[in-house]
């Protein structure tokens, strides 16, 4: 499915975080609590972009720059509104804002079961790296992805 025009991006703060939790909750099954969020928000280091349809909030995306590297924290489509292209939108902005900041390497990780998230990474042009055995609660294995941006 195409993109969903009408997706607006904008920066959440700390007015933000119920918002959020409410997308975290719906979407994960072990998701953020509310001091992580806050942390996430308060950082220098990181910023998180809410993506809004005709007002409402609909998904949101977390990452954040250490030096030349990025790391997509999480990402996250409210069910309702999945297929539409937000996520990808929501990635699009990531990857465009740490790219803008100097970053050449994004890395990302994600369960070896989420099938829609790899799919979106890969289609995004992310290579998986590693795996890392258990590293979800020391029961789940994940993959670490890697997006190389070249030097304009
Ligand atoms: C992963 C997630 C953010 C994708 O959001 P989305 O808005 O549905 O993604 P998009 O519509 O932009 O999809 C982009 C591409 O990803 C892939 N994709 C997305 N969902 C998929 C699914 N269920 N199965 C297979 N591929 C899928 C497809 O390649 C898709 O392109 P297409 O629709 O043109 O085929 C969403 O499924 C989600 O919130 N999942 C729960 C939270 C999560 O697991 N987050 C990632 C871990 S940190």
């Amino acid at each position: 499915m195409s993109s969903d025009v009408s997706v607006v991006v904008r920066p959440a703060s700390l007015d933000d975080i119920d918002v959020l939790l409410r997308i975290e909750r719906e979407c994960f099954e072990h998701p953020y609590d509310r001091s992580i969020f806050e942390s996430i928000l308060c950082a220098s280091s990181c910023q998180v972009l809410l993506a809004e349809l005709f007002g409402s909030a609909v998904g949101y995306i977390a990452f954040n720059k250490q030096g030349r590297v990025g790391t997509i924290l999480s990402v996250a489509v409210l069910e309702r509104f999945r297929r539409r292209g937000v996520g990808r939108y929501l990635m699009r902005q990531a990857i465009s804002r740490l790219r803008e900041a100097g970053v050449r390497r994004i890395v990302l990780q994600v369960s070896v079961k989420n099938v829609a998230a790899r799919r979106l990474y890969e289609s995004m042009g992310f290579r998986a790296e590693m795996l890392l055995r258990g590293y979800y609660r020391g029961e789940e294995d994940a993959i670490l992805y890697s997006l190389h941006l070249p030097i304009h």
